[in-house]
C-alpha cells in the first residue's frame, strides 16, 4: 500500500472550487452530504459494502467524475449496484448531488478527494467496475507525472478490481490515449477488449455520456472508448 502522507502531498487534481454554490445547491449539498459522503476519515478497510446501508450485488467506482451524469445514469439504470464516485471539485460534487437529490439515488456514495487514497484503502477484488472517463491529459512533459493513469495507480486498479471485472477510460486526447493504451498494454493483469476499431470509436450503449465528451463532440473532436477486462488470478 503507499504512503498516505506521500498521496496527500502529490495531489494531482487542479481547483477544488470554482464558483460559489448557490444557496439551493447548498441546501442540497447539506441534505445528502451527511448521508452519502464517505469522509477522509473514513476510509476504513472493511471492503465497499461498509460504506452503503443495505447489502448490494455489486460495487463499482468512477475516478474524476466531474459534475457526474455518467455515474448518476449508471446507479439510476443499476439500482443493485453502490457507486461510489472520486471527485475533489466541490461543483462537480453539487452536480452529482442535484441529480442524487432529483432522482431520490440512494446507492451513490462521494469521496471528495483524491481517488488514489480511496483506492488504497479498498481491500483485493473488491470493485466489479471502475471508470475514469476524460480525465484531464496534462499535456506537458513536465506535467506527465500528475496523470492518473500511470503504472502505479492501474497496478492498485489490478489490485482491486475482482477477476473479469472491466476497466473502462474514455478519452479524445490522442498522445494520452497512446499513453493509456502503452500502460494498459504493459501490464498483464490486463486485457484490452477490442477486436475491431468499431469497439474503441464507437460509444457502447451501456457507457452513457459524461459531460466533459458531450462538449468535445461539439468541439468536433473523436473520442476514444477504451475497455480493459481485469485477467483470472
Ligand atoms: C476533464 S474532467 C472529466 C470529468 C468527467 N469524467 C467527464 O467526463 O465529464 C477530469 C476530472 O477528474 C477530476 N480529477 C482529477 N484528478 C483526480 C483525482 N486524483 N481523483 C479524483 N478526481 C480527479 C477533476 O477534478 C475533473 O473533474
Amino acid at each position: 500500500m503507499r504512503n498516505l502522507e506521500d498521496i496527500k502531498g502529490s495531489r494531482v487534481y487542479g481547483r477544488r472550487q470554482g464558483q460559489a454554490l448557490s444557496a439551493a445547491r447548498q441546501a442540497r449539498l447539506d441534505k445528502w452530504l451527511p448521508n452519502i459522503e464517505i469522509p477522509l476519515d473514513g476510509l476504513v478497510p472493511t471492503g465497499p459494502s461498509g460504506h452503503f446501508d443495505s447489502a448490494l450485488a455489486d460495487h463499482w467506482l468512477e475516478i474524476g467524475f466531474g459534475k457526474g451524469e455518467h455515474l448518476a445514469a449508471q446507479a439510476k439504470s443499476h439500482p443493485d449496484i453502490g457507486v461510489i464516485g472520486c471527485e475533489p471539485f466541490l461543483n462537480g460534487v453539487s452536480g452529482l448531488v442535484d441529480i442524487v437529490d432529483q432522482e431520490n439515488l440512494t446507492n451513490v456514495r462521494i469521496f471528495m478527494d483524491d481517488a488514489r487514497l480511496l483506492m488504497d484503502s479498498l481491500p483485493d477484488q473488491s470493485i466489479g467496475r471502475a471508470f475514469i472517463l476524460f480525465p484531464d491529459p496534462w499535456p506537458k512533459a513536465r506535467h506527465h507525472k500528475r496523470r492518473i493513469v500511470s503504472a502505479g495507480n492501474i497496478k492498485v486498479l489490478s489490485r482491486i478490481l475482482k477477476d473479469g471485472a472491466e476497466l473502462r477510460i474514455g478519452t479524445d486526447h490522442m498522445e494520452y490515449c497512446r499513453w493509456i493504451m502503452a500502460h494498459m498494454l504493459e501490464n498483464p493483469d490486463f486485457n484490452w477488449l477490442s477486436d475491431s476499431p468499431e469497439n474503441w470509436r464507437n460509444r457502447p450503449d451501456d457507457w452513457p455520456a459524461s459531460r466533459y465528451e458531450i462538449k468535445s463532440r461539439e468541439q468536433g473532436r473523436i473520442s476514444s472508448y477504451l475497455r480493459f477486462i481485469r485477467c483470472q488470478r
